[in-house]
């Protein structure tokens, strides 16, 4: 039995007097709520066995075993981080501080961490995933992905999502990451391999499958191959597209009905328009063009032209080393032309669309109890004052006692 009130099988709790409570739920009928976010004031919220039972007015709030006063702060549901990469080892601080110098970013730095992630032993890895998940959590991140892709041999990719998994059921595939340099000369030999065994060893823990689709990476015809070989095994398709320039990768995730294609850097207008006429994610990552210099999308031109918008960390050593979905909220207000309501709910409701979940990123009744309470008034504060540690409570999600005891 879990002790812990609000969690599975724990104690029932009510979280009372939310000044003001992001739901994600267009219905919440208060006077005057924001219809994307579905405001409401003055709330309150009962979690029992791990599972929101009530959402309402905290006057009209029912018992509960437990009650934790929030005292007017802020509530939202946990951020759902669709995209990130924490299966690794070693860091690349001298690239970063390259880069702010001028030096561009390239897809084969990510051969410098293979090197490092095939080094470390599963212990080392367990802990460097279960450091980040702490950061991520202490940040109001209460759902995750990762992704293998570090480890491009068939037992270091499998070994990466076997620890993953005792984390997250959002695990992905990421065999096809970038060719690795003993198979630089035979790249049509790597995909036999992540087709082939790799897929086979993988598939037992992962969730989905992604390729980087990108020059220097897989092109659109071996990212079809790839993905068809994943679905075969039962995988779900997810792409790493359109990131460092133009390219076939955002029109193949709309072809082959994909929920997500991530990065959306470089998109052109049949681009825009295939993704919204199929109903596929965009995944921003505005922490990627913060460390590598690239241009910010415009979220405004994907949200205006009916395209389903998910912000996610990309949390990797290379191109974006932030574990923080505050700041990647800060940074598409800022930059990519979002409001502040459409870059919180693409961070939560738009997080789980990203990985089709309906269970998280929105408060209501039957979702997961997942609440992240802020020490301020409004979700507004999430851009107003970047860089501040905002969070005062995450409730649920991520497993706090495995991310606790590494920490
Ligand atoms: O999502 N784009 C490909 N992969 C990662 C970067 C990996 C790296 O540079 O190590 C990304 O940006
Ligand atoms: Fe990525």
């Amino acid at each position: 039995m879990n002790a812990v009130a609000g969690t599975p099988g724990g104690p029932s709790l009510l979280v009372t007097h939310i000044g003001e409570l992001v739901t994600n739920d267009p219905g919440a009928d208060d006077p005057g709520a924001d219809d994307l976010l579905g405001l409401r004031t003055d709330a309150a919220v009962l979690i029992d066995d791990g599972l929101i039972a009530w959402v309402g007015d905290a006057a009209a709030a029912p018992a509960a075993d437990e009650v934790l006063d929030a005292a007017g702060r802020a509530g939202l549901p946990g951020f759902v981080d669709s995209h990130s990469h924490l299966l690794f080892a070693g860091d690349r601080a001298e690239e970063f501080a390259a880069r702010m110098a001028g030096t561009s970013y390239a897809a084969g730095g990510i051969r410098t961490t293979v090197a490092a992630t095939r080094a470390a032993t599963d212990e080392a890895l367990t802990a460097q995933v279960a450091r980040h998940l702490a950061e991520m959590r202490a940040q109001g991140t209460t759902t995750v992905e990762i992704k293998s892709g570090y480890g491009l041999t068939v037992a270091d990719e499998a070994r990466g999502l076997r620890i993953a998994r005792d984390f997250t059921s959002e695990t992905t595939f990421l065999g096809a990451h970038v060719v690795p340099v003993e198979y630089a000369e035979d790249p049509a030999g790597y995909v036999d391999l992540v087709t082939g065994p790799m897929l086979a060893a993988a598939a037992p823990h992962a969730r989905w499958i992604d390729v980087f689709c990108e020059r220097g990476a897989f092109d659109a015809d071996q990212a079809r191959t790839i993905l068809a070989a994943g679905a075969a095994a039962g995988l779900r398709g997810r792409l790493h597209a359109n990131q460092l320039g133009f390219g076939p990768g955002a029109q193949l995730a709309a072809e082959l009905g994909l929920i997500a294609v991530d990065h959306c850097t470089y998109l052109n207008d049949a681009d825009v328009a295939a993704l919204a006429e199929a109903g596929t994610v965009a995944t921003l990552l505005p922490g990627v063009e913060f460390s590598t210099k690239h241009p910010y999308p415009s979220g405004r031109r994907l949200i205006d032209a009916g395209v389903t918008v998910a912000i996610a960390s990309d949390c990797n050593p290379g191109s974006c080393y932030t574990s923080s979905l505050p700041f990647c909220i800060a940074l598409a207000v800022r930059e990519m032309g979002m409001t502040p309501a459409e870059a919180v709910w693409a961070a939560t409701a738009g997080g789980a669309a990203a990985l089709g979940r309906t269970d998280v990123g929105r408060l209501t009744v039957g979702a997961r109890g997942h609440l992240t309470l802020l020490d301020a008034p409004s979700y507004l504060h999430l851009a107003y004052r970047p860089g501040v540690p905002l969070v005062w409570r995450t409730l649920g999600g991520l497993p706090p006692s495995a991310v606790r005891d590494f920490r």
